[in-house]
């Protein structure tokens, strides 16, 4: 059952031990939500009143990356630090430059579409340390 579609107002009724996979990839994409779905910017998620819009916490239901009700993560302010964290680190640390002879416009961000949304080819970026050296053992 594809549950996307106009936001209007449905009762859907599941019966006890079904299994309801929801295609966050698909509300990402969704135009009554979202403009320009394919264009990266993210931006999009500062909202004009200076609110971002809510990931685990809130009842919009825009974007889901920790599902959302009783079975929601439980791990969600841990797992947004530690991305967080660990991208902080990897710009602090490096600066970063696509490979040579391309420019970042050819970087391919095509998906291949599972379970999980890895990118059908993978990222090739030439990381040059901006730290002194000894920071970096
Ligand atoms: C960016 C990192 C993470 C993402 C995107 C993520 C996403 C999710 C999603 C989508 C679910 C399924 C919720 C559902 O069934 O409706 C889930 C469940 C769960 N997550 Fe995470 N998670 C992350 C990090 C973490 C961390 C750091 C922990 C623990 C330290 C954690 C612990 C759990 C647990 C225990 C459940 C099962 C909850 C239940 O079934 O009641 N997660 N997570």
């Amino acid at each position: 059952m594809n549950l996307c579609g106009p936001p209007q107002s449905t009762a859907i009724i599941f019966h006890a031990k079904t299994r309801v996979f929801i295609n966050t990839h698909g509300l990402g994409r969704n135009t009554n939500i979202w403009d320009n779905v394919e264009e990266f910017r993210p931006e999009r998620h500062w909202l004009a009143d200076g609110s971002r819009v809510e990931i685990s916490h809130g009842s919009d239901f825009k974007i889901l990356p920790f599902s959302a009700g009783k079975r929601k993560c439980p791990g969600a302010p841990l797992g947004v630090t530690l991305v967080l964290m660990a991208l902080a680190r990897l710009f602090h640390c490096f600066d970063w430059f696509p490979p040579q002879g391309s420019s970042p416009e050819d970087i391919d961000t095509t998906e291949v579409y599972g379970m999980t949304m890895p990118k059908a080819h993978p990222l090739m970026a030439i990381a040059r340390p901006r730290l002194a050296a000894h920071m970096y053992h």
